[in-house]
């Protein structure tokens, strides 16, 4: 199986964030990785709806809205305006996780579950067959280029086989560090999903990246 990519606009050029929207549209890219911010669940602020808004409008391929803030269910419907196609909310920021899952199946979203690289994946275990998507932190969520934690390999397996033990169809997705090195064994672990912010807009020719990423096999 070929994995998705999904380059992390926060690596974008911010000032020129339309010709980054057509490198990605022309690109083998599947998805547009979007950090949402709030500078409360994070040490960071990144943007908000009419910036993500704006991609939607350009962009061709599927929005992946990763929110890093705190009481997501307040904005859930506003998140499916500006045009998420995924939405993926933090263990950590969500007292009443089911309901808030309950809450993006209903307004037709896929449901992603974020988790930080403390958090055990078996805390998973009760809403793992509800979901689409798990996504799997190997950095501390808040900013791009960080250093790849690599016990992230050894939770990958173990929500592999809680995936397959709770017959759940949800797609694992890596998100912070990943690059040409380290893609392979994240692919051969289990992972599904690659997320890429630095290795792809600090390349020479960021297209051909996404090729080289998309290539790689498990
Ligand atoms: C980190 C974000 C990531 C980030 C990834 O909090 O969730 O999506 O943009 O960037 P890289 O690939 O540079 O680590
Ligand atoms: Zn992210």
């Amino acid at each position: 199986m070929k994995p998705i990519i999904a380059p992390s606009i926060l690596s974008a050029d911010f000032s020129n964030l339309a010709k980054d929207i057509e490198m990605i549209n022309n690109s083998e890219a599947d998805w547009f990785h979007v950090d949402v911010m709030d500078g409360v669940f994070v040490p960071n602020i990144s943007f908000g709806f009419p910036v993500i808004n704006a991609i939607n409008k350009i962009a061709k391929k599927p929005l992946d809205v990763h929110l890093m803030i705190v009481d997501p269910d307040k904005y859930l419907s506003k998140f499916k305006e500006v045009g998420a196609h995924v939405l993926s909310v933090h263990y950590e920021a969500c007292t009443h996780l089911h309901r808030t899952i309950q809450g993006i199946k209903g307004l037709e979203m896929l449901a992603g579950v974020a988790i930080n690289p403390h958090t055990s994946v078996s805390l998973l275990e009760n809403v793992i067959a509800d979901i689409d998507v798990v996504l799997m932190m190997s950095v501390n969520p808040g900013f791009g280029g960080q250093k790849f934690i690599e016990n992230t390999y050894a939770k990958i397996a173990d929500l592999k086989e809680l995936i397959l033990q709770k017959n759940s169809k949800a797609k694992i997705e890596v998100d912070g560090g990943v690059d040409l090195n380290n893609a392979p064994k994240l692919l051969k672990e289990g992972a599904d999903i690659l997320v890429a912010g630095n290795t792809v807009f600090s390349s020479p020719d960021p297209t051909k990246t996404i090729s080289l990423l998309k290539e790689i096999r498990g």
